[in-house]
């Protein structure tokens, strides 16, 4: 995928400015990655801290958004300044794709990490960004559930691999495979929030209660307590009379989980996934840029003030 290029109204928008506080001699007719990069740092506008998150996106249903929410989300971050490590977690290496590239280009990923001792640093890659980086997947992860079977302290091997580049990144956005199996409890130990994509449908509204079980159980046997947990709607279509019922359904039983901010279906945003191009690039109108913008504005200010209290209280961790 080629860099993307903004407008100064984006650029604007990115850094939190007014267009015509832009210097006129930094002012250009299109930016690229670095130039946004170079102009956020001489004018020193870098986004509120919220420690350091590991989110993973986790559904063991398949075909619910993990990977198209969570690769914009991870792109829409780091557009906005954070520095941001996104992990493609499925063999079927779609997150990789959404960001450009092909999983079977890459001779290394993250089954060299957890089984083969590789240094995580190297198996991470540059982006078009230049604040995003990522670890691409491939067929060969489809084998690491069977090989991390009969290691000691098999649970944990994600968590301690990260210990050495996590100092670098604001966040660590995780896009987990529909499974349920030990890669998937690594990312769930490794992670501080989950953000579980659903479909309003009932099928999905079911698939929720494994998820929750797992969850219960990794704080009763792991001793293992995520800080936050977002359910959030994918695909939504206020059209179909089922979906608006799964939506009342979701908000009955799961109302401290489930976000306010809904992510509509939207064609552009498939299209963009399969093109290999985050949302924001295909289509920065589109309704899928814009409900995703809209998770940012409804999450990340929540994430900011859980870190100033916990800095406050004395309580946070080198993990937010
Ligand atoms: N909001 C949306 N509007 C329209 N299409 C969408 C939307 N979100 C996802 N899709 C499409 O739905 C399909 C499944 O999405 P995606 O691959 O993100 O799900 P997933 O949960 O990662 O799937 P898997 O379980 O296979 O990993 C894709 O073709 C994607 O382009
Ligand atoms: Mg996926």
């Amino acid at each position: 995928m080629e860099a993307p290029t903004y407008s100064s109204k984006q650029v604007a928008e990115m850094l939190g400015v007014t267009p015509k506080s832009i210097p006129s001699e930094l002012r250009k007719d299109a930016y690229g990655p670095e130039d946004v990069w170079e102009l956020r740092t001489t004018l020193n506008r870098f986004p509120p801290t919220a420690g350091l998150r590991r989110q993973l996106f986790l559904n063991f249903k398949g075909g619910t958004g993990k990977t198209s929410l969570s690769t914009s989300y991870a792109w829409r971050l780091a557009e906005l300044g954070y520095a941001v490590l996104l992990i493609d977690l499925d063999s079927q290496g779609h997150a990789t794709k959404c960001l450009g590239y092909e999983g079977e280009d890459f001779e290394k990923t993250l089954l060299d990490v957890l089984v083969r001792k590789t240094p995580l640093a190297q198996v991470v890659q540059k982006s078009t960004l230049p604040n995003l980086d990522f670890i691409p997947s491939n067929l060969s992860m489809s084998t690491v559930d069977l090989a991390l079977m009969p290691m000691a302290g098999r649970e944990f091997k994600l968590r301690n691999a990260l210990k050495d580049v996590e100092a670098q990144y604001d966040f660590i956005v995780f896009d987990a495979p529909p499974s349920f199996g030990l890669l998937n409890l690594n990312a769930l130990m490794a992670a501080n929030d989950l953000f579980v994509p659903v479909l309003a449908d009932f099928l999905s509204f079911h698939g929720l209660k494994l998820l929750f079980e797992t969850v219960q159980s990794l704080e009763e046997d792991l001793n293992h307590v995520l800080d936050h947990v977002f359910i959030v709607v994918n695909s939504f279509n206020a059209t179909f009379k089922l979906a608006k019922e799964a939506l009342e359904a979701l908000q009955t039983h799961y109302p401290e989980y489930l976000l306010p901010t809904i992510i509509r279906q939207c064609t552009k945003f498939a299209q963009a996934s399969s093109e290999g191009r985050p949302v924001f690039v295909a289509d920065p109108t589109s309704k899928g840029a814009s409900d995703i913008q809209a998770m940012l504005d409804n999450v990340l200010p929540r994430l900011v003030a859980a870190h100033a209290a916990a800095v406050k209280a004395g309580t946070a961790t080198k993990a937010g």
